[in-house]
């Protein structure tokens, strides 16, 4: 069971080179890449935006509103903030397709109502990080490709999101408020690394869901650098096994994000319960695990692995021995330990890119996200993908954890935005 989620060191290399060519050919347009290779329109702060701006933070399970003063040199200060889960049961759901647009971005306008604690005279720019695959011909406005994560609100895909949001603003009298920019999370996360630490050209989530962004340098074309959004988990030139195929086959967009379901939050406890399924004698059923499980699962190093029985034993009912305990905390090692080296193979193949020709120069991966910041074994994992693929490049490199980078981001955005249009 364990060897459906093994990728050897061989396997690692081959996905780390297909992931660079990958971006070589969505880059060039090529067709049969898997990797969109989205434009943000945006590239690295300067460190001195300055002033005070409006956050929007929407995509993951919780969505925040937040003031945030930027003093330059890479200081910031949050004024205010406000974070709501994005499903309450038995009172909303703005994720399923029983809301419709207006409705969810009423309740964005709603929170940014409450984060300017219901001003109407100041005016404020707005950074918005939506993230989810979009098309952007400008900062300002980006088009909902296709929804991701198992978002399903009607009538937003294929719309232009900022035209939503402003349309929002104004029913909710919040004329005083413009959004001035849209980035993707991965975007945000870079945003904010860069400014606070420089040295950084890897953006990433590792959370409910999962991709990265970074600096293309354009070698040797007449274009200044721009941060790719690559929605790196739709990256499909992959092997993916029994639990994969069958996940992806309930999933709301089937054959779309295959390594996302493979590695993201979202997904890894529900290929656990599959798996689980398997070991039990139960195969083709579902148990409902959540990535949160695994964590508590991998916390408990003890040798009868109690968490493990006990959380097995709530959701499926099934008592297991002490030695079947191990077996089932092994597989949670092994979902997990798979998930970080397919997200550190394709970090090495951005690397790649960036390097080009030359030499990988140290540098900061920046990440943010629940799974990242909390799953054990995230980051030995990782640095192990990175020995057995860059070798003695390998200290060189180094992921960083960006909280809050979502936020920042945004803010910095919009004064990014606001300078440009200055000039
Ligand atoms: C989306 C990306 C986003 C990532 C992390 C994916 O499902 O397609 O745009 O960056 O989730 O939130």
């Amino acid at each position: 069971m364990k060897a459906a989620f093994t990728i050897d060191d061989d396997a690692l290399r081959k996905i780390a080179d297909d992931f660079r060519a990958d971006m070589c050919a969505g880059l060039a347009g090529k067709e049969g890449a898997t990797l969109r290779m989205l434009r943000s329109y945006a590239g690295l702060p300067s460190g001195k935006e300055h002033g005070s701006f409006l956050a929007l933070d929407f995509g993951g399970t919780n969505v925040r509103a937040l003031r945030i003063l930027l003093k330059g040199g890479g200081e910031y200060e949050v004024l205010s903030k406000v974070a709501k889960p994005l499903t309450l049961p038995g009172v909303y759901d703005y994720v399923s397709a029983d809301a419709t647009a207006e409705e969810m971005f009423d309740f964005l306008a709603s929170i940014i109502d409450e984060a300017i604690d219901g001003n109407r005279e100041t005016k404020y720019l707005l950074g918005h990080t939506f993230s989810f695959p979009s098309a952007q011909t400008n900062i300002s406005d980006a088009r909902l490709i296709i929804w991701t994560k198992e978002f399903a609100v009607r009538g937003v895909e294929g719309e232009v999101v900022n035209d939503l949001l402003r349309a929002a603003l104004v029913r909710q009298g919040l004329t005083n408020v413009t959004p001035n920019a849209v980035i993707n999370d991965t975007v945000a996360v870079l945003l904010s690394a860069a400014y606070v630490h420089g040295d950084t050209k890897i953006g990433a989530i590792y959370a409910t869901g999962h991709n990265t962004c970074y600096l293309e340098p354009y070698v040797g074309m007449a274009q200044p650098p721009m941060i790719i959004n690559m929605e790196s988990g739709g990256f499909r030139k992959l092997l993916p096994n029994r639990f994969d195929a069958a996940l992806d086959e309930v999933s709301e967009k089937k054959g779309e994000q295959r390594l996302e379901k493979m590695v993201a939050g979202r997904y890894m406890g529900a290929l656990f319960g599959m798996a689980l399924a398997e070991l039990m004698g139960k195969a083709g059923r579902a148990y409902d695990f959540t990535s949160i499980d695994l964590s508590r699962m991998l916390e408990d190093t003890g040798e009868k692995a109690q968490a493990a029985a006990t959380i097995v034993e709530t959701v499926t009912g099934e008592m297991l021995s002490a030695e079947d305990a191990v077996r089932v905390r092994g597989l949670a090692r092994s979902i997990v330990a798979r998930s970080v080296r397919l997200i550190a193979a394709t970090f090495v193949g951005t690397l790649w890119q960036i390097a080009g020709s030359g030499e990988i120069r140290r540098q900061h991966i920046a990440v943010d996200g629940a799974v990242y910041e909390k799953m054990p074994l995230v980051k030995e994992n990782l640095t192990r993908a990175f020995f057995e693929l860059l070798g003695a490049d390998a200290p060189k490199v180094d992921t960083i954890l960006a909280v809050g980078g979502s936020g920042l981001g945004a803010a910095l955005a919009a004064a990014m935005t606001e300078r440009a249009e200055q000039r």
